[in-house]
C-alpha cells in the first residue's frame, strides 16, 4: 500500500463544494487542525457535473478539478441519504431528487418523495442511512478517499429545524431525535460526515493544534 501523503501545518486546503449547508461542516471539523480554507465558490471555481455512480467516484471528480484548477490540495465531498426500502435511492442523486424545474432545490418536497415512494414499496423495512465520502487530491493527480456511514430509521411527518437537506427525517440508531432536532454538535460527533472525516485526519491532516 503506497503511504498516505499528510498535508502540512498552516497548509491551504480548497473546499470544493458549493453546498453552504456542507461548506459549514466540513469547515467546523477542520477548525482545530492548522488548515487555512478557501472555497471554490469564493476562487470562482466552476462545479464539475456528477458524472459517477459512487460517492467516492463522484467527491474524487470534484477534488481532482479543484486541485488541478486551483493548484493547491482540494478537499471534496460527495454525500447522500439512502433508503432500504427503496434498494439504497435516492443515493447518489439526493441532491437531484430535491431540484425543482427552475433550478432551485426543494427539501421539503425531496423528503415527501421519499416518504410516498418507500410507502408506496409496500416493504416495511424504515432503515435508513447517509452516506459521506471525502476526497482530498493534489494538483499532481494523487489522491486519497474515505467514505462514512450513519444507520437509522427514516419518520414521516419530518420533525426539527436544525441541520438541513434530509436532516428531519433521519433518526440515527440509538437516538429518538431526528438530526433535524438534534443539537448541531451531538450531530457533527456521530454523523456520516464526521465519520469519514476521523479517518480523513488520521490519515492526511497534522495533528490538531494545542
Ligand atoms: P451532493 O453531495 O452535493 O451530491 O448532495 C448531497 C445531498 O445529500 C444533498 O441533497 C444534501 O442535502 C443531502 N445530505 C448530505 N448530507 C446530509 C446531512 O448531513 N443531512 C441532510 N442531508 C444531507
Amino acid at each position: 500500500m503506497t503511504a498516505h501523503r499528510r498535508l502540512a501545518p498552516g497548509a491551504r486546503v480548497v473546499l470544493a463544494s458549493h453546498n453552504a449547508g456542507k461548506v459549514r461542516e466540513v469547515a467546523a471539523l477542520l477548525a482545530p487542525y492548522r488548515i487555512e480554507v478557501v472555497s471554490a465558490g469564493a476562487l470562482g471555481l466552476p462545479e464539475p457535473a456528477e458524472t459517477e455512480d459512487s460517492f467516492l467516484g463522484n467527491a474524487r471528480l470534484k477534488a481532482l478539478a479543484a486541485a488541478r484548477a486551483s493548484g493547491l490540495p482540494a478537499l471534496a465531498d460527495d454525500s447522500g441519504f439512502s433508503v432500504a426500502a427503496l434498494g439504497g435511492a435516492p443515493g447518489v442523486r439526493t441532491a437531484e431528487w430535491a431540484m425543482q424545474p427552475d433550478g432551485t432545490r426543494d427539501y421539503a418536497k425531496a423528503m415527501a418523495r421519499v416518504a410516498e415512494r418507500a410507502a408506496a414499496s409496500g416493504n416495511p423495512d424504515r432503515r435508513a442511512w447517509f452516506t459521506c465520502a471525502l476526497v482530498l487530491a493534489w494538483p499532481d493527480g494523487h489522491w486519497e478517499g474515505f467514505e462514512g456511514r450513519v444507520e437509522g430509521h427514516w419518520v414521516w411527518p419530518p420533525r426539527g429545524t436544525r441541520g438541513f437537506g434530509y436532516d428531519p427525517m433521519f433518526v440515527p440508531d440509538g437516538h429518538t431525535e431526528t438530526f433535524g432536532e438534534m443539537d448541531p454538535a451531538r450531530k457533527h460527533a456521530i454523523s456520516h460526515r464526521a465519520r469519514a472525516f476521523a479517518q480523513l485526519a488520521a490519515a492526511c491532516l497534522p495533528p490538531p493544534a494545542g
